[in-house]
């Protein structure tokens, strides 16, 4: 039996590079071998956009055109939407239990976000504890494997934690997950930083237009030491080059720029106009394959549907083993 493994993303946003290298790639690839399910995660987007949930529900409809315009393919990979599965918050209820306050306060990621997002004193509940739902969607459908990136290793950690837990109190019924690492570093932000988010309004998304492309690029971070193409420059940390190492088939030529580059012998506009052009040829069909989506809605509901209800049928598989190795199944 092929094996099967869950990922998902809040849809808060459309998606963008970073997704794109850290996920979505491996998740096109993968979807051959593995039995693979998508969660676009609404639920877990709302623990903290509850105060604007139209933030997230018009971006669901976005974030599965950035999937199947990007490869998914729905005959092989199921996409689910969060919310229609009621199954995954009857999971975390149960595992609620399972886990305790001091462990949740522990989770790295977790902290990082409270921290950035300025909750202070007004931390809501449910954003606290969403490594709990996220344990409960990885289980609800089985997954062996789950494919992410680092920032996510906590909540598999945890998952495996709680399925130990409930399979040590009332006996093997949860499948215990695995993470399978992202082979890809994270792509830094267009202005430098760590990382590309929406947040730091640092991205390019997989729908941008070429026009928009070009004028992200063109604006993009190089190397600040440099003040005159003749300087010599700094091809590590420069993100114009990392970039062009994730999407250049062309390594010969990225190396040329890149020794060039280093000895002060080539201009940041020639670099750049690469990466346009780069960025542009990978993004084209992408592009097309959204527009050919976005004008078939009905197609793409019917696919959310589809996915949906395959997704649903394990998660209630699941909820039935659930209750009856806890002995709840009282009808
Ligand atoms: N927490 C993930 C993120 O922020 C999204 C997510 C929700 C997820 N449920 C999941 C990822 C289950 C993997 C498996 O990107």
């Amino acid at each position: 039996m092929k094996k099967r493994i869950l990922t998902g993303d809040r849809p808060t946003g459309p998606l963008h590079l970073g997704h794109y290298v850290g996920s979505l790639k491996q998740r096109v690839e993968l979807q051959h071998t593995y039995e693979t399910y998508v969660l676009i995660a609404d639920v877990q987007a709302l623990t903290d956009h509850f105060e604007d949930p139209e933030q997230v529900s018009k971006n669901v409809f976005e974030v599965a055109l950035d999937y199947l315009a990007v490869g998914i393919n729905p005959l092989e990979t199921a996409i689910v939407v969060q919310s229609a599965v009621p199954e995954i918050a009857e999971l975390t209820v149960f595992y609620m239990n399972l886990v305790t306050v001091g462990r949740l306060r522990q989770n790295p990621t977790v902290k990082t976000e409270i921290k950035e997002k300025g909750f202070g004193k007004m931390l809501p509940l449910g954003f606290f504890s969403y490594p709990v739902s996220q344990a409960a969607d990885i289980t609800a459908f089985q997954a062996d494997c789950v494919p992410v990136g680092a920032d996510q290793a906590p909540m598999i950690e945890q998952t495996r934690d709680i399925v130990k837990r409930f399979n040590g109190l009332y006996g093997k019924t949860l499948v215990e997950p695995h993470i399978l690492l992202s082979k890809f570093p994270r792509l830094p932000g267009t202005d430098g930083s760590v990382k590309m988010s929406k947040s730091l309004r640092n991205v390019i998304n997989l729908s941008d237009s070429a026009d928009v492309v070009k004028k992200k690029v063109t604006a993009m971070y190089t190397d600040p030491t440099r003040l005159r193409a003749t300087d010599l420059g700094h091809v590590k940390g420069n993100p114009v080059f990392t970039y062009l190492d994730a999407f250049d088939f062309n390594t010969e030529l990225v190396d040329d720029l890149k020794k060039r580059y280093r000895k002060g012998m080539v201009g940041d506009v020639e670099v750049k106009d690469r990466l346009i052009e780069v960025l542009n040829v990978f993004l084209e069909p992408i592009r097309k394959r959204r527009e050919a989506y976005a004008q078939n809605p009905k197609k793409v509901l019917h696919i959310l549907k589809e996915g949906t209800e395959r997704g649903r049928m394990l998660a209630r598989d699941t909820v039935s083993k659930v209750k009856r190795a806890m002995g709840i199944d009282y009808f």
